[in-house]
Parts: C-alpha cells; structure tokens; sequence
C-alpha cells in the first residue's frame, strides 16, 4: 500500500447533516499519522470520545466496528438529544422504539434493527445481528426476543417521564401535528380514513404540503433549520440520529447508527437509519458516508 499521498477529504454537506470520508492510500502503516479518524453527526462530543478512546488505542480492542459501537451506545446511554436510546421520541401510542445499524466495511458485513421494542442497546444489537446471523435486518417484537436471547438485558420499559409528558402533551393537543396526509379526520387523533388521494403520481411524488420539487427542496437556503411549518422540521434540538463513521490505525472502515426515530410517528414506521446506504455506508477501498434528518424524505432522494 502506498504510503504517501494519505489523502483525507471530509466533507459536510450542507443538506440536513450528512458527511462523507475518502480513504486514499496508505496513513495505516506507522506513522502515517493519519488514522485512526473518528466522524459524527451531530456535536455529540461524549459520542465521538468514547469512539476515540477505544480506536485510538489500536490493536484487537480498537477496531473501527468497537469504536462505533462504543460510540453510539455512549449516546444510547446520555440519550443525546432525547433522539438516541430509551426515552425519547413516543410514537403515537407513547412508545419509545429503537433502529440502529453498523456495517464493517473491511468484509462488508451489515447488521441491523429497527422498531425494536424494550431492548435499550440498539447498536449492540444490530452488532449481534452483524456478527451471529446471515442476515441484515431484524425487526420489531421479533428483534427484541433475538437481542434477549443473545444476552442483551431486557425487556426493559423504553419511556421516560419525559417522553411520556411529551406524549401526552401531543395527545391534548388533538395529536397535531402529525404524519397523516390524505386522511379524515385530520386530528382528534384518529381513526384515520384515507380521502382524496392524488390522481397525479408526479405531483404526490413533490415535498407533500410545499408543492416544492426536488430540485427547489435542495437549493433551498433554509435547509438546516427549515423555517416551514412542516412537521417534521430538522434542526439542532429536532433532530434524529446519531451517525458515526470511524477509521481505526489499521485504516479499516465501519459506520453506524443509532435512533429512537420521529416524534409522533405512526407506530411500526421506520425511518433511513436502518436502512444501509440510506443512512450510513462503509467501504475500506472507498470511504464512509452518512446522513441524518428527516429520514422519509431522505429514503426518497438519497441526497449523498
Ligand atoms: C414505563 O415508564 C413510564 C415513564 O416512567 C411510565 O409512565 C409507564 O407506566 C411505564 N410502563 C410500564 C408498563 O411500566
């Protein structure tokens, strides 16, 4: 591997919160003095020490896939932002439910959780999934029995005063606002029957309720702190997700992420942060990316 030219580009693009590593050449042999690197969204600074502190020591216990584990879980642990861990986010019917994803990008192997009930350790159990099974993806009830079997403490009560406040706060206020479209009644918090759906796939394809296309969606100036009324607007203390992307000193690769999802949501949805390439990707030979925001809008465009 060559050792010069180390090259690092690390981008953060100014749609919603998203970054990308590049990973060029050598900087793994000693001295390199580049790796290992360590990447968030966020300013969940306790996230990205704990990340460091187990790569930077290197060797068996610093890989890239430990690191991002022990970062996201910090913030499983902190509850960052009340959008990462138990605690936070009540869906609908005032449960906290948990997605995470890690994928090792030397053997590109990914594992995943989503709308996982009463296990609190959401990037530990996508790490399992990664580790002990064939698969991707497991989800719901079906995640927490398999998260518990292999050890994982549980079941544990996902809610907090907090979030359960939070809840019914939302509930009094006629569960407005929420994630329904095309439905009556429009609150009074359901049964929700659909009406008036669009005849023109086109026009049901723009940024529902803007009558924005794509194009004007992405060069809208605003996009960090959306001044639109939207729902589910992004910004630094409405936010969703912790997405950490990690170089260990042996120049190896792995992203994660960690999320209790949208607040209000209608209970089973997931957002991208499961969803590899949708939210986080890892590749040793090519780099990382990663993004965070308003994950349905985000599945639909794949803005990095
Ligand atoms: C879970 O915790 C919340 C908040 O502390 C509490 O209101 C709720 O009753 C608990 N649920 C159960 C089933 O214990």
């Amino acid at each position: 591997m060559a050792r010069s030219n180390p090259g690092l580009l690390l981008g953060l693009l100014l749609l919603r919160l998203n970054w990308c590593l590049a990973v060029d050449g050598g900087g793994a042999e000693e001295g390199g003095g580049v790796f290992p690197v360590v990447v968030s969204t966020w300013p969940f600074r306790e996230a990205v020490r704990a990340a460091w502190d187990v790569v930077k020591t290197g060797g068996a216990g610093g890989s890239a896939v430990d690191a991002v584990v022990a970062g996201c879980s910090a913030c499983e642990e902190l509850r960052c932002d009340g959008t990462v861990g138990p605690g936070g986010s009540p869906d609908e019917k005032g449960e906290t439910t948990l997605d995470a994803l890690i994928m090792n990008g030397k053997t590109m192997e990914i594992g995943a959780v989503a709308a996982m009930r009463y296990v609190k350790d959401a990037i530990m159990a996508a790490k399992l999934v990664m580790e002990h099974t064939g698969h991707t993806l497991l989800v719901g009830e079906k995640a927490t029995s398999f998260a518990i079997s292999m050890g994982l403490a549980g079941p544990t009560n996902l809610s907090s005063p907090e979030s359960i406040e939070k809840w019914s706060n939302w509930r009094q206020n006629n569960c407005q606002p929420n994630f329904w479209k095309n439905v009556a009644p429009a609150g009074n918090c359901g049964p929700y029957h659909p009406i008036n759906i669009p005849k023109d796939p086109v026009k049901s394809a723009v940024w529902e309720n803007q009558g924005i296309t794509c194009q004007e969606w992405l060069q809208n100036d605003n996009l960090l702190e959306p001044t639109s009324s939207h729902f589910n607007s992004v910004n630094r203390h409405n936010h969703d997700t912790i997405s950490m992307a990690v170089i260990d000193k042996m120049g190896h690769v792995a992203v994660g992420t960690s999320t209790n999802g949208a607040t209000f949501k209608i209970p089973g949805r997931v957002g991208d942060g499961p969803i590899p390439g949708s939210s986080a990707y890892g590749d040793d030979e090519v780099g990382a990316c990663g993004a965070t925001g308003d994950g349905d809008i985000m599945m639909r465009f794949l803005p990095w």
